[in-house]
């Protein structure tokens, strides 16, 4: 998929590798709409649209969902990528962290594909992708919360992909960006920027051969 000119959601674009993610496809010349809580980080980006959102509320979701619909008139690619990462033990961890890694990081991308999918597989093109983590979503010691809630994201967005996937010209996956270096992985050795050009590769290629892109 050419991405000049295309419609392109990415959440968690106020900072790592969300950032990293709009600013390339900006240099691409996609119309971005980028969204995160903390607005003034997105003014930054030179996006086409930007849209202060909590996804810790999934009605916040729909709420951008409709918004970036309302400006763009449509939406060709939805990079899930922002996230949030929530420690302790399962003993430890409160309602409150738990349902917020439940809400930002698997909840609220379902209720964006859900929203924005249906127009994509209409038109017949359009592209999901997930930002997972698989190293710790089969379960992490002391990362519980965040790693139930990423296998969710990962599952549905499997789901997703048997649904709208193939032929009917929705290309759906999920993008491992490996260990690096944010705010959320301060120890990370690697680099957002380099993360960031992976993943728009992907999208670019519109397809990806494997269920879970790296
Ligand atoms: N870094 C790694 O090694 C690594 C590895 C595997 C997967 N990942 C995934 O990569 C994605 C990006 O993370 P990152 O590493 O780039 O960390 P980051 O810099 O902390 O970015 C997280 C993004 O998510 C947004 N976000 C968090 N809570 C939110 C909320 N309630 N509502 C709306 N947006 C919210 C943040 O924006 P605001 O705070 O402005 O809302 C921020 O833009 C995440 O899904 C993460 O799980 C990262």
């Amino acid at each position: 998929m050419d991405l000049a000119g295309r419609v392109i959601l990415v959440t968690g674009a106020s900072s790592g590798i969300g950032a990293a993610v709009a600013r390339g496809l900006v240099q691409r010349g996609a119309t971005v709409a980028a969204s995160a809580r903390r607005g003034a980080l997105l003014e930054t980006l030179g996006a086409a649209s930007t849209h202060v959102a909590d996804l810790s509320d999934p009605a916040d979701a729909l709420t951008l969902a409709d918004a970036v619909l309302a400006r763009h008139g449509r939406v060709d690619v939805l990079v899930n990528n922002a996230g949030v990462r929530v420690d302790g033990s399962v003993a430890e961890v409160g309602l409150e962290d738990l349902d917020r890694a439940f809400q930002v990081n698997a909840l609220s991308p379902f209720v964006l594909a859900g929203r924005l999918v249906p127009g994509m597989a209409e038109r017949g093109e359009g592209v999901v992708a997930s930002v997972v983590a698989p190293q710790v979503s089969p379960g992490r010691r002391g990362m519980g919360a965040y790693a139930a809630s990423k296998a969710a994201l990962e599952s549905f967005t499997q789901t997703l992909r048997q649904e709208v996937g193939g032929g009917r010209g929705v290309a759906v996956f999920a993008f491992d960006p490996g260990w690096v270096r944010t705010d959320l992985a301060p120890d990370g050795p690697g680099d957002p920027a380099e993360a960031a050009e992976r993943l728009i590769g992907h999208l670019a290629a519109a397809r990806s051969r494997r269920d879970i892109a790296s």
